[in-house]
Formats: C-alpha cells, structure tokens, sequence
C-alpha cells in the first residue's frame, strides 16, 4: 500500500504548543523517517476565511506566520510539498461536488463545528460556508488520496466526515477513484489536546493561556511561573495533587530522558518527582522551574531559526509557490477522474 500522507494548519495566527504537540512535532518525525510516498503539508487560507472573511488581514499575515513556525520546527520542502489552500482551486472544486454527497443534518452533528459555532457566536445565523468547512476538508485530503491524516483529537470529526464522502462517492458513481483516510493521533491523550496554561481545555488567544513557539525566553518563563498547580498545595510541606496539575501534565508531555540529569540531578526520573510531590516538602516554585529549563531547552533551537527564516520571507513564498504549483498538478489529476466518474467528461 502507497503511504499518502497530508495535514494542514488554519493561519489564523501564530502556532503554540498545543499545535507543536498534536501536530508539528509528529509531522517533522513522519516527514523524517520517509516510510511514505508523498508527504503534502499545507495553509487552510480559505478554511481560515470561513469564520474570518471579514478579517482578510489577519488570515493574509498569518500565512506568513504558520509557514515560518513549520519551517522553524524541521519541515523540509525537499521531502514534502508544502503549498497554499486557496491557490489550488481544483479544492473548491471538488467540495462543490461533495456537498451534494452531505446533508444539513449531517453537517449539524460534527461536534467541533458544534463547539465553534458556540465560541464564534454563530448560533443566530451561520454562514453556509463555515458551516460546510468539513466538506472543504474531505477535498484538501481526497484531492491527494492521502490516506494518512496526521491531526489532533479535534480534526477526528472532519476525516470521518471524508471518509463517509469516500464511501458515498465511490458507491453512488460506481468507481474507486476516491481513497478513505485514517488519522494518525499522537500517543498520549495530553499531546492530543495539551491544556492551557491556565487548565482551561482549550488553548486561545484571547485566554492568553498558550504558549507560542515565537515566544521569547521571558516570555515562556512569565507563562510557566503563572501556571496553575494544585490550588490545596499552599506550604511546601503540604502534600500535593499531581493529576489535573497543569505543570505535571506538561512535563509529562515534555520531560525527556536526559532532563533530570541536566536540570534536576537529585532525582532520577518523573515517577520520583511526583512521589515526592504527592508526599509533600516539594515547593511549586521548584518544579516550575525544572518545567521551564525544559521548555527552554526545546523551544529555543525553534524560535533561533523562526527568527533567521523571517529575515527572507521571499524565500518562505518560494517555497510555498513551488509546492503549490505540484500540488495543483496533483489535484488536478483527481478532479479529472471525479468528473470522469460523474460523467462530466464533454470534451475527452
Ligand atoms: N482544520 C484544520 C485546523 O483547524 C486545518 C485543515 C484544513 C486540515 N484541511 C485539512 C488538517 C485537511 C488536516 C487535513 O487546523
């Protein structure tokens, strides 16, 4: 089996770890260890817009944005094609003839959109196009028959929502043009949806409770030293609670092998940490700051070369007009057949 592998990222501002975890970090390993034949990564410009059309600006800045922080965290044009959503218009395309494949009730049920439309304030009147995003998503992976969807807990939603498109698709017109995809989830429940610095289950802006990978060192410190820990761990002496303990929950994410012996020798591994935590007579202020040597340590090489990459975002935009151009080549080829398979195929 041909291993076709594509993930994008919704510009709408910069990437914090929450994405890194979920995403980035896994996609950089997947692109690194080379077991698949094509990799596409991509900007969701026109899904950005669908909940942003009155803000062009910020999905147009942020383009930029995602593309450095995926650049700065090890995607290399020369494995992967990386390209812009909405400069591939076989994508919008294929979502117009996918929406007959969908029904309103359908669309209704997807519990992000759900979620989105409560935190945007849609629930009066939804616009029909942020309304039928999923759809726009079953194109951008159909369109390169990708059958592995690197994402986090959040996009489940949408490749179920393609693979029912795959199924009616390919049964309804009779063919196997169209070819089903499955998520790749990271390993742990806290990677596939890291918590805000405040606990809060989602990580947003305007929360100001995430961390981004642009973030200056003061800044990661400022973040990790106003962390919630466990609200009853007052005194040192007191016993503390490790689950739900947000600083614990990210360095469960983030601890590596060697960190102990670089920043914290008098213990030997996590478990030890946290036996001693749970005991009482280890203080908040010492863990924060093992968390945020950490963090440091893994953050820094990343924002280092973020910085380089923004001195010459003429070089970012050729990267990314070089990977559309094949994506659209790609993309093209699959609409061909969908029509072909639709009997609207006039001129052939
Ligand atoms: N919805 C994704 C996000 O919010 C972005 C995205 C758009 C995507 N199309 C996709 C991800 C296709 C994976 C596959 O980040």
């Amino acid at each position: 089996m041909k291993n076709i592998i594509l993930t994008g990222d919704r510009p709408t501002g910069p990437l914090h770890i929450g994405h890194y975890v979920g995403s980035l970090r896994n996609r950089v390993l997947i692109q690194n260890k080379g077991d698949y034949d094509k990799m596409y990564v991509f900007i969701a410009d026109s899904q950005a817009l669908t909940d942003n059309f009155n803000n062009p600006k910020k999905v147009r800045d942020n383009v930029l944005e995602v593309a450095l922080d995926n650049l700065a965290c090890g995607l290399d044009p020369s494995k992967i094609t990386y390209f812009i959503q909405s400069e591939v218009p076989e994508l919008t395309e294929l979502t117009f003839y996918y929406m007959n494949l969908v029904t309103v009730s359908r669309l209704h049920r997807n519990p992000t959109v759900k979620e989105e439309i409560k935190l945007r304030g849609f629930e009066e009147s939804i616009p029909a196009g942020f309304f039928a995003y999923p759809v726009s998503q079953s194109a951008d992976i159909t369109a390169f028959k990708a059958n592995i969807v690197p994402v986090g807990d959040d996009q489940l939603p949408m490749v179920e929502q393609a693979r029912e498109i795959v199924r009616r698709f390919n049964s309804i017109y009779n063919t196997d043009v169209l070819v089903e995809p499955n998520v790749l989830l990271p390993e742990t429940e806290n990677e596939r949806r890291l918590v805000g610095t405040d606990g809060n289950a989602k990580m947003s802006k305007s929360l100001d409770n995430c961390i981004y990978l642009k973030d200056s060192e003061e800044e990661i410190k400022r973040k990790v030293f106003s962390m919630y820990t466990d609200p009853n761990h007052i005194k040192v002496e007191d016993p503390g609670q490790v689950e739900g303990n947000i600083v614990f929950t990210y360095l469960d994410v983030f601890c590596k092998e060697d960190s102990f012996e670089k920043y914290l020798p008098e213990y030997k591994n996590l478990d030890e940490l946290k036996d001693h935590y749970r005991r009482g007579g280890l203080g908040d202020m010492k863990i924060k700051r093992f968390l945020n040597d950490v963090l440091q340590e893994e953050l820094r090489p990343i924002r280092e070369r973020r910085e380089e990459l923004a001195k010459n975002p003429e070089y970012v935009f050729n990267i990314l007009k070089e990977g559309t151009l094949k994506a659209r080549k790609k993309a093209s080829e699959t609409v061909k057949e969908v029509k072909k398979a639709m009997m609207l195929d006039y001129f052939e």
